[in-house]
């Protein structure tokens, strides 16, 4: 099949359907995210925002995706993804020239997944920092087997590698395949922090006591204290970046 890259601000007509398969991708609980800058996505840099669509014009793949001014040390990488975006609007607001582009999320949907649509996102991804004569295209990776080993620390699952050497985690693969290195892991690239029963409702799974919970789509242990009201969880990142200069 063939399939159409547009940007969302060529089409902003798509843009309830990026929202529809932005829904569907994430654990219902990483919705409600302490990311209060992530609207600009959709508006300040939806000129940045890649949509793949099929033969039928429905949206097959998106990828988002900000310019941003980083000095290539681990130390200046975001620490949040919100802290992307307001790099990202003071890079803006500033006028200053981007040296690299910052991916924040790529999504297949579903019917489409398996068929190296993401090695599409990513190229495209790669195109546009080229074109904004930036030097790499980094990306916190949420790795997609990750809330299989919720109780392995990331820092040894990053490691874990298939016998062909290749990493165990699928997406890690993608990326590690196309060239990008492994720069660190970020423990709390987002936080979700809601009242017991908010849990409850979300995960399904009932919480009548304070510790450690595994929930589905969690890469690792909600933390609650029933005596607070709270459950804290640390959705954790892997910094990956892919050198621009002669990537294909
Ligand atoms: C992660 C994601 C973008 C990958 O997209 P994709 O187009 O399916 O990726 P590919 O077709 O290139 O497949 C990548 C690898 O995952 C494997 N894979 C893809 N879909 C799979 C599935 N449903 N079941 C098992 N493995 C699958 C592929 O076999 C491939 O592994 P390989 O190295 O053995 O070939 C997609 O799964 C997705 O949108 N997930 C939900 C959102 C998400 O987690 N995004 C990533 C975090 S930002």
């Amino acid at each position: 099949m063939a399939f159409a890259t547009h940007s969302l601000s060529e089409r902003p007509d798509l843009l309830d359907q990026v929202l529809e398969l932005d829904k569907g991708a994430w654990p219902d609980f990483l919705r409600y995210r302490d990311t209060p800058h992530w609207k600009h996505v959709f508006d300040t840099f939806a000129h940045h925002q890649i949509l793949i669509c099929d033969g039928s014009n429905r949206v097959a793949a998106v990828g988002y995706m900000v310019p941003l001014v980083w000095d290539g040390t681990l130390t200046d990488l975001p620490e949040t993804l919100d802290e992307i975006l307001v790099r990202a609007l003071q890079t803006e607001e500033e006028g200053r020239k981007p040296n690299a582009v910052c991916a924040l999320a790529a999504i297949v949907a579903q019917e489409y997944q398996g068929r190296g649509l993401s090695r599409m996102i990513l190229r495209e991804m790669r195109r546009s920092g080229r074109q904004l004569g930036c030097a790499d295209l980094i990306i916190p990776v949420r790795p997609t087997w990750k809330a299989r080993y919720p109780l392995i620390p990331l820092e040894e699952y990053v490691r874990w590698t298939r016998t062909d050497g290749a990493p165990f985690d699928p997406w890690l693969r993608v990326h590690w395949r196309m060239g990008a290195s492994f720069l660190k892991v970020a423990r709390n690239t987002l936080t979700v922090e809601a009242p017991v029963a908010q849990w409850e409702e979300w995960t399904g799974v009932p919480m009548p006591g304070s510790g450690q919970y595994v929930v589905p789509g969690a890469l690792q242990p909600v933390a609650v204290d029933r005596e607070a009201d709270v459950g804290v969880y640390a959705d954790p990142h892997v910094w990956m970046k892919h050198p621009l200069a002669n990537a294909a």
